[in-house]
């Protein structure tokens, strides 16, 4: 794997009580010492506001979701309210994605993709849900998901997932993608496309009568006949008026995935692949989950609905 900065060979000569090299104002010794092409936590600036002209979640204020009995099978009316806030997603994860490149901060996204949402008139999910502080998560290289944007600048070769989700209407749009800031190498790169083709896999899976179950099993097999991992413990979700509903939609084949899909339910598929292993590590800040071996992950997140044929992606790329 590279190393995020092509002077982290400075390892060798830098003291413990030395500046850190990353400019991160830390001692070596509190920063990368040990932790040699690691992301590491940065410093996360004061939350954003949005302008009281747009409606904010049920959770904005106490950082309590409201949960209630929603329906997996949504109302046609519902439906079409969730067309608007998905492609309002779509919409915002490309012009978030268009600034990657090396240099630029994931605060800097952050700043960039709230402003999108505001522009279009939707309010980020995301913010103070059970005290997230941000409008978008962004998870740069070993991060599997739930990066929280700081002051990192992103380094030349990084891989960063932007995941944004929109409400606007009444309901929400959930999506994210895997960039490249400047020069990936093949590996990585195979990695992302690899992690994408297994989104694609898992979406030609869902289709009306079919259990759940049938998608995790198709991401799994493309993802290992390709010497890949598959994350257990973050998986997709029913959306709707609410973020997170039932079903769990696990991207690893469980006969527990039970659940008959069926035409008007809407979930995602955001399946995490890994290049080593699939199993994850939490950071203290309790949300940024790492690989246990410190390898690269990626992601891709779309939210879509069943059909009476298979499944139609909502949050479709502009
Ligand atoms: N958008 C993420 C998902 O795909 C959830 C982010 S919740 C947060 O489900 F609180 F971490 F932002
Ligand atoms: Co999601
Ligand atoms: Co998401």
């Amino acid at each position: 794997m590279r190393s995020v900065d092509a002077g982290s060979g400075a390892g060798a000569v830098l003291k413990s009580n030395d500046l850190c090299w990353c400019g991160s104002g830390r001692k070596y010794k509190r920063c990368h010492k040990g932790n040699e092409g690691k992301v590491l936590p940065g410093r996360v600036s004061p939350m954003l506001t949005v302008p009281d002209t747009i409606k904010p979640t049920d959770y904005y204020l106490t950082g309590k979701p409201r949960r209630w009995d929603e329906p997996m099978i949504k109302s046609p009316e519902t439906i079409e309210a969730m067309r608007v806030a998905c492609k309002v997603a779509a919409e915002v994860l490309a012009v978030t994605g268009a600034a990657v490149a090396p240099g630029v901060t994931t605060d800097e996204l952050d700043r960039i993709a709230h402003q999108a949402y505001i522009d279009r008139g939707a309010f980020p999910s995301t913010l103070n849900y059970h005290g997230y502080p941000k409008s978008v998560c962004t998870s740069v290289n070993e991060v599997i998901c739930h990066g929280i944007p700081d002051d990192r600048p992103l380094a030349d070769g990084d891989i960063v997932n932007i995941d944004v989700t929109a409400y606007i209407g009444g309901v929400h749009g959930d999506c994210n993608a895997t960039f490249f800031a400047g020069d990936v190498d093949p590996e990585s790169q195979r990695l992302v496309e690899v992690t994408r083709r297994c989104r694609e896999l898992g979406i030609a899976a869902a289709k009306p009568g079919r259990p759940i179950s049938d998608i995790g099993r198709a991401i799994q097999a493309h993802a290992e006949a390709n010497g890949y991992g598959v994350v257990r413990a973050f998986v997709g979700h029913g959306i709707g008026e609410q973020f997170h509903l039932p079903p769990n939609v696990p991207h690893y084949y469980t006969p527990q995935a039970t659940t008959i899909m069926k035409p008007g339910m809407t979930f995602t598929i955001e399946p995490m692949i890994t290049a080593g292993s699939w199993r994850e590590r939490m950071w203290d800040n309790g949300w940024t989950a790492v690989t246990s071996d410190g390898k690269r992950t990626a992601q891709f997140e779309h939210t879509l609905v069943i059909t009476e044929t298979g499944a139609e992606v909502l949050t479709v790329e502009p």
